[in-house]
């Protein structure tokens, strides 16, 4: 178990995510503890409640967040109820991680902009993991560094095993795209400036109405050309793989090399079933370097321009696979609080 330490996380949304970041913060993370776990479902908070032990269970995040032992707010709960949240939390000047989407649409996302800089400084984190992933920062040092010149083209891959009931072609952009939007963002440091989606025929084992896989281009206002394929019904596993092809060479990250096995005249190993197998560590970085930053009195990480601008793009993506055609991204001048 962790060491006990100072900062009191209230947890708001305990579904599959939410829950997995209270075990993160009651096992894994130092310097934190969940002090309140909030859901509109009060059995499952309760459940939830007790599996940490001296922590209280809310339904309401608003009440939590009045609680003399919270000092800083993890939201997972799902994106539309984000807005509400990270308002209260501003309220309050609470710092929040909030899982992505930090709000659905970029005019919610914009106004959260506009109230976190009414506040006049950063309150928030938006858990666009992928940054936290040790194999994503080695690619983003090495872009960085310029060893091998300007970069040119990334394709992308992101292929889930399968997906939910509940899932619509929408959501290939909005809850898997999205994460490659900020990957784009963060590793070239340029805006996206025009999203287009190709469609292959469908496989035949797309649920009825999702045309997957689908082929999704970015241009960059760096003059970067980004292919992403989602296949979010590939059947085999879960895997994210970039590959940055710069003027003087190429670096690829997302093969998983673990341990390979020769056997019976093949080599091989395994491949993740699902996101929270493949970026554990990242998940568990990206809490840590929030409740450090926390600590320290900063606010670090991707920020809710971020967040803004993957839902700008995301609109935009949506927009692209519902016409055919190439969709210009349209962004709000570049707040002061968010220059670097
Ligand atoms: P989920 O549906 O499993 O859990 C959401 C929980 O929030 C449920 O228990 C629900 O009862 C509760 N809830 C609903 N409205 C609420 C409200 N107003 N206040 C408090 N609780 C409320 O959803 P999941 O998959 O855990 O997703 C949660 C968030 O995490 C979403 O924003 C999602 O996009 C994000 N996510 C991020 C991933 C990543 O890789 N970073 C991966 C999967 C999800």
């Amino acid at each position: 178990m962790a060491q006990q330490g100072t900062l009191g996380v209230a947890v708001v949304g305990t579904g599959r995510m939410g829950a997995d970041h209270v075990r993160r913060i009651h096992e894994v993370t130092s310097g934190a503890r969940v002090a309140a776990v909030v859901d509109v479902d009060a059995e499952r908070v309760e459940a939830v409640a007790r599996s940490v032990g001296g922590c209280a269970a809310y339904t309401d995040p608003a009440a939590a967040m009045a609680s003399a032992e919270v000092d800083a707010v993890l939201v997972a709960s799902p994106g539309p109820a984000h807005e509400a949240a990270l308002l209260e939390a501003f309220r309050r000047d609470l710092p929040v991680l909030c899982e992505k989407p930090l709000t659905p649409d970029a005019a919610s996302a914009l106004r959260v902009l506009e109230a976190e800089q009414r506040l006049g400084h950063r309150r928030v984190q938006v858990g666009f993991m992928r940054r936290y992933d040790p194999e994503f920062g080695r690619l983003k040092a090495l872009l960085a560094g310029g060893g091998l010149g300007r970069p040119l083209l990334l394709h992308c891959r992101h292929r889930n095993a399968s997906v939910p009931s509940f899932f619509t072609e929408q959501m290939l952009i909005n809850d898997s795209v999205v994460h490659e939007m900020d990957q784009t963002r963060w590793l070239l440091e340029q805006e996206i400036t025009s999203v287009t989606v190709l469609r292959p025929r469908p496989s035949g084992h797309a649920p009825a109405g999702i045309g997957d896989p689908q082929l999704v281009v970015f241009e960059t206002d760096g003059g970067v050309l980004v292919d992403v394929e989602i296949f979010a019904t590939c059947g085999f596993g879960y895997q994210v793989q970039a590959e940055a092809v710069c003027e003087r060479g190429t670096a690829r990250v997302g093969d998983a090399h673990g341990m390979l096995v020769n056997q019976a005249g093949r080599w091989g190993g395994e491949i993740a079933q699902d996101f929270t197998v493949r970026f554990r560590e990242a998940y568990d970085r990206q809490v840590q370097a929030w409740v450090d930053a926390t600590l320290r009195g900063t606010v670090e990480g991707p920020s809710a321009w971020d967040g803004y601008a993957a839902a700008a793009v995301c609109e935009a993506g949506v927009r692209a696979q519902a016409t055919g055609e190439r969709v210009a991204v349209e962004l709000v001048e570049r707040p002061a609080l968010y220059r670097p």
